[in-house]
């Protein structure tokens, strides 16, 4: 079986200006060292601000730190006239190595839908980024549609025309759990997982099926984390909140199973 690396992945959102990413990004890699953290055994990363990824990528490459970043959001487009988007060219050439499309956020407070979430994930595909891919139901879809139906309509749809080679991580973040303090069971967060990873090898293939990884997102923290990460089919967490506390989000990254 292929061995899939943990991604543990911190979505700040929009909190912390580059100067304060700098002071943490730093005080994240001194953490990561002190604890003689292995990459091999989990990946970290960090999805900042726009504004933040220019630092954030000098830090990374003078003192070659074992964290990776990406954004949190791209345009479909490559260039032209769309005033305040962001290119995945401009993030490739600043060494991002993801991207995050599809957030709840963008999803609910941007009208983002599935046509532009795929859209955007060929986009990040074409300009050679790993697309985090968000999907997830609201406590309305759980209660009238069960837990898997909308996440799994949802990441049908993204992956649609992606060649079997593309190199994704999705993203299950049920929407009642973002922010809420109420994460999912593990139970509750394998169940989709599963479903999900059904839904990448009947588009994208056996292969691509066994190589993804699934991440959790929704209240995750250092004293859930763990439960999470014994389930078969969670390779990871997108943390918001608790990625914030350099502390707590290494705690994270630290996790035992
Ligand atoms: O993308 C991560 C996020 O939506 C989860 O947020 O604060 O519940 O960990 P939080």
């Amino acid at each position: 079986a292929v061995k899939r690396v943990p991604l543990l992945a911190g979505n700040w959102k929009m909190n912390l200006d580059h100067l304060q990413a700098i002071a943490f990004v730093q005080k994240l890699a001194w953490t990561l060292k002190d604890a003689d953290h292995d990459v091999a055994d989990a990946e970290v990363a960090v999805f900042p601000p726009f504004t933040d990824l220019r630092s954030v990528q000098t830090l990374v490459a003078a003192d070659k730190l074992p964290i990776a970043y990406g954004a949190q959001d791209l345009s479909a487009q490559d260039s032209g006239a769309f005033t305040g988007e962001i290119s995945g060219s401009f993030l490739a050439q600043l060494d991002c190595t993801y991207v995050i499309i599809g957030h709840s956020e963008r999803r609910t407070l941007h009208a983002e839908d599935d046509a532009q979430v795929k859209a955007k994930t060929a986009a990040a595909v074409k300009h050679g980024l790993v697309p985090v891919i968000c999907v997830g139901e609201t406590a309305e879809d759980l209660a009238e549609q069960g837990p898997s139906a909308v996440p799994v309509a949802q990441l049908t749809t993204a992956l649609e025309g992606l060649d079997s080679s593309a190199d994704i991580v999705v993203a299950y973040e049920p929407v009642w759990a973002i922010g809420s303090g109420q994460a999912a069971t593990p139970d509750q967060a394998e169940q989709v997982a599963a479903a999900l990873r059904e839904v990448i090898r009947s588009v994208l293939g056996e292969d691509a099926a066994a190589r993804t990884r699934i991440l959790y997102g929704g209240s995750v923290k250092s004293s859930n984390i763990a439960g999470f990460m014994r389930e078969p089919n969670v390779d990871g967490a997108l943390i918001g909140g608790a990625s914030l506390d350099v502390a707590e989000f290494s705690s994270i990254v630290r996790f035992q199973k």
